[in-house]
């Protein structure tokens, strides 16, 4: 069985205190006793402040992106080794990176193979523009982008994928189960050509793109689908933490969250 994630992305919101303060918050309302796994990203100017306002959790810190080179002269970067050394997971190739920071196939392919050398949890974010979508080449643009960003690489299931229409995030307009779940099974079809089944049956698929506690349970129930990269709704806690009991109360339904609640 694939354990489901559940994962905020940040983005570029919380000042150090405010992500103490929301990590504070979030903290109290998920229970160590969940078996699903979740993943907070808050900006990398957080990363220490957060590990250490987790500490006592299960909660995972994972990063919003990182460049693939371990040091040197890159003014302003950060680099797997430093993220490492704070966090188990790291999000790449987000669309938003693609978009405004020029990210191509080949450097996403270049910070996955880092990410997993520096046995960081990549997730792979992939998702096709509206016009893509109105085409009917969804599943083309995800697969080309599958293809890019993993070539040359052996793939384990320490990957997650993302799969995050474009058209979807920071819109309102969050895609559908179905749909999402049609594009998960041509995913997972992708990483078992790039890997093998046993492989590909193990990597967690996620659908990020305007996830809210009020639609996130239309995901969690596909097949294909094995949690949230969620964004904006992240940010509010108590939107975040009962993402994640719907998610303990789906894929566990005979083994009920205990409500032993974390004193802060
Ligand atoms: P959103 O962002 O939930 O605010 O749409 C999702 C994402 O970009 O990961």
């Amino acid at each position: 069985m694939r354990f489901p994630i559940i994962a905020g992305n940040w983005k570029m919101n919380t000042t150090v205190a405010e992500a103490i303060e929301l990590t504070g918050q979030v903290r109290k309302g998920i229970s160590n006793g969940f078996s699903v796994e979740v993943v907070v990203c808050p900006p990398f100017i957080s990363l220490a402040a957060v590990k250490e306002a987790l500490k006592g959790t299960s909660i995972k810190l994972g990063a919003q992106n990182l460049y693939h080179e371990e040091k040197g002269a890159y003014t302003g970067e950060v680099s797997p080794l430093m993220i490492a050394d704070l966090c188990e997971v790291v999000i790449v190739g987000h669309s938003e990176r693609r978009q405004y920071f020029g990210e191509t196939g080949e450097i996403v392919n270049r910070k996955i193979s880092a990410a997993l050398k520096a046995g960081l949890k990549p997730i792979l974010c992939v998702g096709e523009q509206l016009e893509d979508n109105e085409a009917g080449q969804t599943a083309e643009v995800v697969t080309e982008q599958l293809r890019s960003s993993l070539e040359g690489i052996s793939v384990s299931s320490d990957l997650v994928v993302a799969y995050e229409p474009i058209w979807a995030i920071g819109t309102g307009r969050a895609a559908h189960g179905k749909p999402v779940n049609e594009t998960s099974a041509i995913i997972r079809r992708t990483l078992t050509e790039l890997s093998n089944q046993e492989i590909a049956q193990g990597i967690r698929i996620l659908y990020g793109g305007s996830v809210t506690a009020e639609n996130i349970a239309e995901f969690l129930e596909q097949s294909e689908i094995d949690g949230a990269l969620v964004g904006g709704a992240s940010l509010k806690a108590d939107q975040f933490i009962s993402m994640v009991e719907q998610a303990e109360y789906i894929y566990f339904p005979n083994n009920p969250p205990t409500k032993d609640l974390i004193p802060w």
